[in-house]
């Protein structure tokens, strides 16, 4: 989480560049709230202390007594941090609210926000375009407000907030690692609410108790994933599985996965998608770092479902390799695929660092003529993808109804030296992907 706070210490300080006085006066006061007989409720705002020490505005989700052991019976409080991305809402007590900082009117908070966004971009009142803000919302992590989203989207929007409102698992321990929970996931009622779940790290089997855990601990002999090995490079080796192979393994794996992804709804009916599972290998088996799930037909022509690296390995350059493996998988099966919309902003931050890297990579070798087409056949990234990316990279005009690359060596150069080329940490070594496209027609012709 030290990279989280990283990232959103940039807002943070923006925050409290219009929120110092009230902050150092906190400060000052070095609020508690002890003996105090407010209570705070659902749907109230407060200014509450994160982790790192800085003061948001927050809207109290939900109320609940804490299960702790220890004397007496505390209440907690789940609570959105305003303007921040929903993995960062949590639990908290009653000591982290300054009950004196009740805010009763949202405008005030909605124009604080919209101060933010502009100091941020030179220091004066300047008004930003769409496409600075896009940017700073991607890095910043911030989500659109309903106002900004077309009306189906925001009433979809507001539906998935409210079944998903709240994440009752606040942790995993997963081997090795204890591991703070993103978002909401729908584990069965009485694993749903425990606050912390015990998985297995190789059959991903979820307990409730640290001792059935241990216990099958004893009993679990699975060292890899239940499918055929398809990359291994030293320590990194990737696993094929196949949903309708290995029903329980997949669905627990989504299970696992919506813990980190707010948006993504495939859960259990596992069986018309592959698998493909990211391992770091040792002595003792290969253990789960991250993985791309994909529809083995996907009407929409995506390569991709989900991604993830579980936190612990993530800004690591594992999430582009698994990335590259998708599209050096497309390659071979002689198609083309987008990862399926909506993107998260993480998921965003990296597609978008993949994609600039192939292109330029191409562009900064290449003389002569190429089309989108082209760039499209040689890396498998849609035509539409291809365009958005060069259009960031500003290498892109529309010229007499079509999409014309605009390049330059000098412009290529230019862009080879910025901070949005970025060679990933770990490539594809495509000697190393034994992958073979799956027989179609096969069923048809045994029939
Ligand atoms: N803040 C800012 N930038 C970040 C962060 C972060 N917390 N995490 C990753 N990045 C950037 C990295 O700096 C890197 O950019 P760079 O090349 O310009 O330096 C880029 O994202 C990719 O970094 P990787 O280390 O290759 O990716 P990582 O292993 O961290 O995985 C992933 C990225 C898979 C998106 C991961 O963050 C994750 O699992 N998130 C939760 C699930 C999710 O959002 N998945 C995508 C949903 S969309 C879909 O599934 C189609
Ligand atoms: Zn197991």
């Amino acid at each position: 989480m030290a990279d989280e706070s990283i990232v959103l210490s940039k807002t943070a300080s923006v925050n409290q560049q219009i929120r110092n006085p009230a902050i150092s006066k906190m400060d000052e006061k070095n609020t508690t709230n002890a003996g105090s007989d407010v209570l705070p409720d659902i749907g109230d705002h407060f200014m509450i202390k994160r982790s790192d020490d800085t003061w948001h505005a927050a809207e109290v989700v939900q109320t609940r007594q804490s299960d702790h052991s220890g004397p007496g019976v505390k209440p907690e409080f789940y609570v959105h941090y305003d303007g921040f991305n929903r993995r960062l809402d949590e639990w908290v007590e009653i000591d982290r609210f300054d009950l004196s900082s009740k805010i009763e009117d949202q405008q005030t908070k909605v124009k604080e926000l919209t101060i933010s966004l502009t100091d941020l971009t030179d220091g004066t009142d300047r008004k930003i375009t769409r496409n600075q803000k896009r940017k700073h919302d991607e890095i910043n992590h911030i989500q659109k407000t309903y106002a900004e989203m077309d009306p189906t989207t925001a009433a979809l929007e507001k539906e998935h907030e409210a079944i998903t409102k709240v994440k009752y698992i606040d942790k995993i321990q997963i081997g090795k690692y204890e591991i703070d929970a993103w978002y909401f996931s729908p584990y069965p009622e009485e694993y749903g609410k425990q606050s912390k779940l015990w998985i297995c790290e190789y059959c991903l089997k979820y307990m409730r108790l640290e001792k059935s855990y241990r216990y099958h601990q004893t009993q679990c002999f699975q060292r890899h994933p239940p499918g055929k090995e398809v990359y291994r490079r030293g320590t990194i080796s990737v696993f094929e599985v196949d949903g309708k192979d290995a029903k329980i393994y997949c669905q627990n794996l989504c299970l696992l996965a919506k813990l980190f992804l707010d948006h993504k709804t495939l859960y259990f009916d596992v069986e018309p998608f592959l698998f493909y599972i990211l391992t770091e290998v040792d002595r003792a088996g290969c253990h789960l770092v991250g993985y791309f799930s994909k529809e083995k037909e996907s009407p929409d022509g995506n390569n991709v479902a989900c991604i993830l690296t579980l936190p612990p390995f993530q800004r690591k350059g594992y999430g582009k390799f698994i990335i590259a493996l998708s599209y050096e998988i497309s390659k071979i099966d002689g198609s083309v695929g987008s990862p399926e919309k909506p993107l998260s902003d993480l998921g965003k931050l990296s597609y978008r660092s993949y994609w600039s890297w192939v292109l330029l990579e191409i562009l900064r070798d290449f003389r002569g003529t190429l089309t989108i087409r082209d760039l499209s056949r040689m890396t498998s990234i849609t035509q539409n993808d291809i365009i958005s990316t060069l259009q960031s990279l500003n290498m892109v005009k529309y010229w007499k109804g079509q999409h014309v690359i605009c390049v330059t060596p000098k412009l290529v150069e230019e862009h080879l030296k910025s901070a949005q080329y970025k060679k990933p940490p770990i490539t594809v070594d495509v000697s190393c992907l034994r992958w073979e496209p799956p027989r179609r027609g096969f069923k048809m012709l045994k029939k």
